[in-house]
């Protein structure tokens, strides 16, 4: 059977595209074939034919031809031409004619909740929730630690698939910081490498819920870690929250009413109100957890970063068989290394490492060698002791910035640590918010940190991301739209 058919390149005759003319001439037949307008048992123009028609070497139509009869399309009938495969199903189109369209979509998924969890990039100046200063890292000295692991692990033939954990010097490298800075009693096969702390929130959540299982958290809290909660089918109860952080009796109270399987605190600077939990509800928490048998899910990430005494030990230093504690390299180095960990007993590093297989099967391990590398090196400590100074001081300058161009219009505590200060108004937020976004600046909505309608109102701002005069310049256009 030979049917009128004819090749259409479309575009793909564009001299400047930069695949091959074979490739987009055995795309074209496939794609014909799959809409139903080569049905199965056609004959194909010859080569010679259809390299006349597309003014094309002779060889390219042939090498094409080739192609597609190796991997089945086509069938080469020796001297009575090629056709395409007769083994072929029938299109379940209807006709020629629907070719699919950047954005068609064919099958169901999941809906997108209403608000994006990231600001999406668009001009004005955004104000981040508490993020490093990028531009105080000396990037050299992570060039220099890449060139080292590079070397190192060509030397040890370690370009392959490795330890889900993560690199085995990282490891023990972040156990012995912990150890040394945070009273932490643990070693490296208490620890796991994460693609940043949200990976270490998700890969908890992974272990420890199932649909419909319930997971305590702050009435307001951060909204990432809710999200992956949610996505796993969790139902997500949120619990008072006051200067002294989670609620206990509230605590309590929940998990009376029902099977609590996990809870989810920012004790040392909560986010986004930065009060850091009280000692006696660390450890009420912890005989909670005990007496009914829930995880608690410690989110430490920006640990060093605390301004008013040493930093206060992790729950997980005094509880680690009630914990899986979160750590992050985001705030100490760079958010861009997507560096995070999650401390735990051995068993449930060894769950988490499964669930890493699941999810992306390791981390990169060439970054985890050059961080190892700059951990050993001094470099990190370095960079943390200097950085803590500067944000200890944009701090301050970011309390005299906001009384002197917001004034009596707006509540703050300054924050005991941290890289944020919680904003409280007088006005209506939502007016405020409308007004934000027309003066040029961008903030995390409001509503991003509300797990219920009655939870309190206010804004998280980072401060050390900028400096004096980047910090006067959005506070007064903060201060124009309120
Ligand atoms: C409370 C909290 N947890 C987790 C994260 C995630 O950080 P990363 O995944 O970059 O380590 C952030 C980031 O800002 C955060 O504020």
């Amino acid at each position: 059977m030979f049917q009128n058919w004819s090749i259409d390149l479309g575009d793909r005759l564009d001299r400047d595209r930069r695949d091959s003319i074979q490739l987009r001439i055995i795309s074209a037949i496939i794609h014909d074939i799959e809409r139903g307008a080569l049905a199965s048992g056609t004959y194909l123009p010859s080569s010679r034919d259809l390299a006349r028609t597309l003014e094309l070497n002779r060889k390219t139509v042939v090498l094409a031809y080739r192609d597609l009869i190796a991997q089945g399309w086509l069938t080469s009938h020796s001297t009575r031409g090629t056709s395409v495969a007769s083994d072929l199903p029938d299109s379940g189109r209807t006709l020629p004619g629907a070719i699919a369209q950047p954005g068609d979509v064919s099958y169901g998924f999941a809906a997108l909740p209403d608000r994006a969890l990231a600001l999406p990039e668009c001009p004005g100046i955004r104000l981040d929730e508490g993020t490093p200063d990028g531009r105080l890292f000396r990037y050299n000295l992570l060039v220099r630690s890449y060139r080292s692991a590079a070397h190192r692990l060509a030397r040890e033939n370690g370009f392959r698939y490795r330890d889900p954990r993560g690199a085995e010097a990282l490891r023990i490298a972040i156990a012995d910081m912990l150890r040394s800075g945070r009273g932490m009693d643990i070693g490296k096969d208490n620890v796991c490498i994460t693609r940043g702390s949200q990976n270490a929130i998700h890969l908890s959540c992974q272990l420890l819920l199932r649909p419909g299982d319930t997971v305590l958290v702050e009435e307001l809290t951060y909204e990432p870690a809710v999200a992956a909660m949610r996505a796993l089918g969790a139902e997500v109860l949120p619990v008072s929250l006051d200067d002294g952080g989670i609620d206990i009796d509230d605590v309590a109270a929940a998990c009376r009413l029902r099977r609590v399987r996990a809870v989810f605190v920012t004790p040392h600077h909560q986010f986004p109100t930065t009060v850091v939990m009280r000692p006696e509800r660390r450890l009420r928490l912890v005989e909670l957890a005990r007496l009914h048998g829930f995880a608690i899910i410690e989110d430490d990430y920006d640990h060093e970063f605390h301004f008013e005494s040493q930093p206060h030990l992790p729950i997980a230093s005094y509880a680690p068989a009630e914990t899986i504690y979160v750590g992050s390299m985001s705030k100490l180095l760079l958010p861009t290394l997507r560096l995070g960990f999650a401390v735990a007993p051995r068993p449930v590093i060894d769950a988490l490492a499964h669930h890493v297989s699941i999810t992306d099967g390791m981390g990169n391990a060439l970054e985890e060698e050059a961080v190892a590398h700059l951990i050993a090196k001094g470099d990190l400590q370095r960079h943390v002791r200097n950085t803590r100074q500067v944000y200890a001081e944009r701090r301050t300058a970011f309390a005299n910035n906001i009384d002197d161009l917001l004034g009596d219009r707006v509540e703050y505590r300054l924050p005991e640590g941290g890289l944020a200060f919680w904003l409280r108004f007088r006005s209506d937020i939502g007016v405020i918010e409308r007004r934000v976004a027309g003066a040029g600046l961008r903030i995390a909505s409001s509503e991003s940190y509300r797990q219920r309608d009655s939870a309190p109102n206010g804004l998280r701002i980072g401060f050390a991301s900028m400096d004096e005069e980047e910090q006067r310049t959005a506070l007064h256009r903060l201060g124009a739209a309120l």
